[in-house]
């Protein structure tokens, strides 16, 4: 077929019931008149060095085998409308490729006798002549702005690229996402970050204490509206947005109640003085990295004494679990040394009906659980959950290694309905969460800035809210 019948079947074909066909007298001129553009090649970016070593790593665990590793692909939203694209986290980390990655592109391991020759398969750029440029709403270069080519992102990445129209899959691939062992692999790789990773994350948490200073700033915004919580969420999403790429996960900003609702995402409340307010929230950056934090502050300014009391005693469990961090211990440790405080204070405080040590047993315990049912830690990195895939032996029962970042993220949750604890400490929940870096002798707290006991809190509103 003709470039002129083509483009006059495929201009057709994109009309649609709201857009004009194309006229003659454009598909004459569309094409032409266009300045070359700048053939000047980027340098590397910072992160194309890790990436080789990681792919390095991949390779010699696979010899022989023939590895696929996809980005994955737009989703729709709704009609034409689709998700912001995210690339896989284990496509990001081979390639170095980040928010500005392709849809629907394909890393691929293609073996050779010694090793692998690896190359990034993905949708370049179409030339000015094709009717993807003005006529493709969703990848047209006339419609969502400039688009990589092959040499340019050969460059930036320092990775050999393809054509996506160059890739076939094979019977005998191996799939990320699709085999287990592969997938295990790549998200085992990630337990202990590189010097790269380490400076994302610290930069994302910097960028994270930033929006939860803006949060306290706008306090008598938050509390004016009657959905504060959203004011909340939009408060960070304009540090994310700007700072960053996006949220690295759906801000939490819990109010009162809703703070007892772990993943409480609606956030349509409201933000009242008296009550305690929850914001989990992390900024993700252009890398993908995120950070992970958890807050709980008094939005009159005051902790109530049982409300000072509930969130010391987190403190407390949180302290616990930092204490005991050091390479070598089984990651598990860090989650019983933060449980052990909570079921000493909740038998205590008389909420249990067995003791403390009763509740501990691994057995028939657990009555303790039902005021902090999640795990005090988990991986971060590209993914808030980071390392999912890694099997329980690495992950759970594994032991730290220097170089690893988990959250210490203990709480305590007492249900507005929870006819197990006395009426004052209803609706009343508390998380602190921080971010660690395990260090070669210890721990090194990475959102130490943020403030985090009760004095601190207290005092970094009356520094930041106006009107204090
Ligand atoms: N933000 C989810 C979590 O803390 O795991
Ligand atoms: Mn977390
Ligand atoms: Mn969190």
């Amino acid at each position: 077929m003709s470039e002129t019948e083509n483009t006059t079947v495929a201009a057709q074909s994109s009309s649609t019931n709201r857009r004009q066909p194309f006229p003659r007298g454009f598909l004459d001129t569309i094409s032409q008149g266009w300045a070359d553009r700048p053939e000047t090649l980027p340098v590397a970016r910072a992160q194309a060095p890790y990436a080789a070593r990681r792919r390095d790593a991949v390779s010699r665990a696979f010899p022989g085998r023939r590895l696929v590793v996809p980005a994955g692909g737009l989703r729709q939203r709704s009609n034409d409308t689709d998700y912001p694209f995210r690339a896989h986290s284990a496509f990001s980390h081979l390639t170095g490729w980040g928010a500005d990655s392709e849809p629907d592109s394909m890393l691929v391991f293609e073996p050779t006798a010694d090793g692998h020759d690896v190359t990034l398969y993905f949708r370049e750029r179409a030339d000015r002549t094709t009717t993807e440029f003005y006529g493709d709403a969703s990848i047209g270069e006339f419609w969502i702005g400039p688009r990589p080519a092959l040499a340019g992102v050969a460059a930036d990445l320092g990775v050999a690229t393809a054509h996506i129209d160059g890739f076939a899959a094979t019977d005998d691939d191996l799939v990320v996402g699709a085999d287990d062992e592969l997938t295990r692999f790549v998200s085992e790789l990630r337990l202990v970050k590189d010097e790269y990773e380490l400076d994302q994350l610290r930069q994302a948490i910097a960028i994270t204490a930033q929006g939860f200073d803006d949060i306290v700033r706008e306090l008598p915004a938050i509390i004016a509206h009657p959905r504060g919580e959203r004011v909340v969420e939009s408060v960070f999403h304009r540090r994310a947005r700007t700072d960053g790429n996006w949220e690295g996960y759906d801000t939490i900003a819990a109010s009162g109640p809703h703070a007892c609702y772990l993943h409480w995402t609606r956030n349509d409340g409201a933000v009242v003085p008296g009550d305690l307010m929850l914001v989990d929230a992390g900024v993700e950056l252009e890398s993908l990295y995120t950070a992970d934090i958890t807050r709980t502050i008094p939005v009159s300014g005051r902790f109530t004494e049982v409300q000072r009391k509930v969130y010391e005693t987190v403190r407390e469990a949180a302290d616990a679990a930092f204490a005991v961090v050091r390479p070598g211990i089984r990651f598990r440790e860090v989650h019983e040394a933060a449980m052990a405080v909570i079921a000493r204070r909740t038998a205590e405080w008389g909420l249990l009906p067995v003791t403390a040590e009763e509740a501990l047993d691994a057995d028939t315990g657990g009555q303790h659980r039902r005021y902090m049912v999640h795990g005090t830690s988990h991986h971060l990195g590209l993914d808030v959950h980071d390392c999912a895939q890694a099997r329980r032996e690495m992950y759970y029962d594994g032991v730290i290694e220097p170089g690893m970042v988990f959250t210490i993220e203990p709480g305590l949750y007492f249900q507005i309905d929870d006819l197990t604890v006395p009426e004052e400490y209803r609706g009343i929940g508390v998380r602190i969460e921080d971010d660690v870096l395990v260090t070669e002798d210890g721990v090194e707290n990475l959102s130490a800035a943020i403030p985090r006991t009760a004095d601190e809190v207290e005092a970094w509103i009356a520094r930041l809210k106006p009107g204090q």
